[in-house]
């Protein structure tokens, strides 16, 4: 059995809801959003592509947001195998490799990719907005 085989599609993105376009919401998804947490993390043209920035979120978990194109992602920062900070590790696009032991993790689902992590690290909610990138804690 592959670490891949062991998680589903279902994540946030496969589920079509990691990332938001906040400008196509209507006025009740828009009021939905605005009262689930997100915090402004970055600014639009902050972090360029295949680049990274650490954020806290909600003062008190460290995480990743990651740029690819015109795409974000944020993950958390803390390695599932052993706790080790993933600030650092090398960055492929769609992976993060964590520097301690080389597990790696889909940036898009928070999915191990590679051993000796079988547990996935968190995904958090990112939306685009016209004023810079925000990210909610999903389980506040
Ligand atoms: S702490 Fe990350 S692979 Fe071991």
């Amino acid at each position: 059995m592959t670490v891949d085989s062991l998680h589903g599609p279902t994540n946030l993105l496969e589920s079509g809801r990691n990332q938001i376009d906040f400008n196509s919401l209507n006025p009740d998804e828009l009021k939905s959003t605005e009262m689930s947490g997100f915090e402004k993390v970055a600014e639009l043209d902050e972090i360029p592509s295949l680049g990274r920035k650490s954020i806290i979120i909600n003062d008190e978990i460290p995480a990743l947001l990651f740029r690819v194109d015109e795409a974000y992602y944020c993950v958390e920062d803390v390695c599932s195998h052993d706790g080790q900070p993933l600030t650092n590790g090398p960055f492929d696009g769609k992976e993060i490799t964590c520097p301690r032991h080389g597990a790696r993790f889909d940036v898009t689902s928070g999915r191990a990719c590679a051993f000796p992590a079988t547990e996935p690290i968190r995904v958090f909610p990112v939306e685009i907005r016209s004023d810079g990138i925000y990210v909610a804690d999903n389980e506040s």
